[in-house]
């Protein structure tokens, strides 16, 4: 059954922003069932994307009963992909879209890395969508981005460098390429990560496009460290236009330029951290502590504080 029109849960007063589509769940079923809705920033690279489709094989693995649905975050990368056909929803149109197909229970996992501006964009869709009539009985439960504690840091520089290609030879060094932020505090777990990945691994550096630790940081440890080689890998859910412009770009600021300028080969390696196993178990089991959140006693499910 389809769902026409507004159900007596909702007072009738706004019309529905998001049409349901032919095959939406039964209405009865999916109050039983708890959803999923992923929260990526989006890519336009279609290669990049499909990262997100093998994500979600591993979601529906773990979790085969629950409904997998995805948000996109960014406006642009929406209007560019809808210019080609293909619609994706914001988390606000992504909700009130589960809501509308009678869905109670909800897990929002964000693909963020750490919870900076864009994790808590997502933030404040949910809270602005709590506020609506429709989101009335539903209970919403945000999982943790892939950064959010010491634990979390350990185990990802661990899979970072479990992940490191095979030919690496002891003396290359791996440089990973974070997003990082200029206008968020959370830049802080960069140099957390950095820090504890310098620990297991001397010639393992992080660096970041649009905050701490800098490129510059990265070339100064290259330089003292006697690096002739480095792998390049990003740290970044999907290997998408940093990754392929920022870090492997033939353009003169691009990372492979910058680092091969000052003598050090260059392999640049284009997959991204969502398909790195470890990496991608934290984001896993964040959405396994988010469902378990809403399937907790009344008044203890919904929202996990983060700080
Ligand atoms: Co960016």
């Amino acid at each position: 059954m389809g769902v026409q029109g507004p159900s007596i849960l909702d007072k009738g007063d706004r019309p529905r922003p998001v049409a349901s589509v032919a095959g939406s769940p039964d209405r009865k079923e999916a109050m039983q069932r708890q959803a999923v809705l992923i929260a990526v920033f989006g890519t336009s690279y279609p290669d990049a994307a499909q990262a997100f489709e093998r994500f979600g094989t591993h979601v529906r693995e773990r979790n085969p009963e629950a409904e997998l649905r995805w948000a996109y975050t960014s406006t642009v990368v929406r209007r560019k992909l809808a210019a080609r056909g293909h619609h994706t929803e914001s988390v606000e149109e992504a909700l009130e879209h589960l809501a509308a197909d009678g869905f109670r229970s909800i897990a929002v996992q964000s693909l963020h890395t750490i919870p900076g501006a864009e994790y808590h964009k997502v933030r404040g869709d949910i809270t602005r969508f709590r506020h609506r009539e429709t989101a009335r009985d539903t209970h919403i439960a945000v999982g943790k981005p892939l950064l959010c504690g010491y634990a979390d840091t350990v185990r990802v520089a661990k899979a970072m460098l479990a992940g490191a290609p095979a030919q690496r030879q002891p003396d290359d060094a791996l440089v990973f390429m974070g997003h990082g932020s200029e206008k968020h505090a959370a830049d802080l777990f960069y140099i957390a990560l950095a820090s504890v990945l310098g620990r297991l691994d001397p010639r393992a550096l992080l660096g970041t496009v649009e905050g701490h630790p800098t490129l510059d940081d990265v070339l100064e440890a290259c330089r003292s460290g006697g690096c002739r080689r480095a792998w390049l890998l990003p740290l970044m859910a999907i290997a998408g236009d940093h990754a392929l412009n920022d870090m492997a770009g033939e353009g003169d600021d691009s990372w492979q330029s910058t680092l091969t300028r000052a003598g050090i080969a260059c392999t640049p390696v284009l997959s991204g951290t969502l398909d790195n196993p470890g990496i991608r178990n934290v984001w896993l089991d964040h959405l396994t502590a988010a469902l378990m959140s809403l399937r907790a006693p009344f008044g203890e499910s919904g929202h996990i504080p983060l700080f």
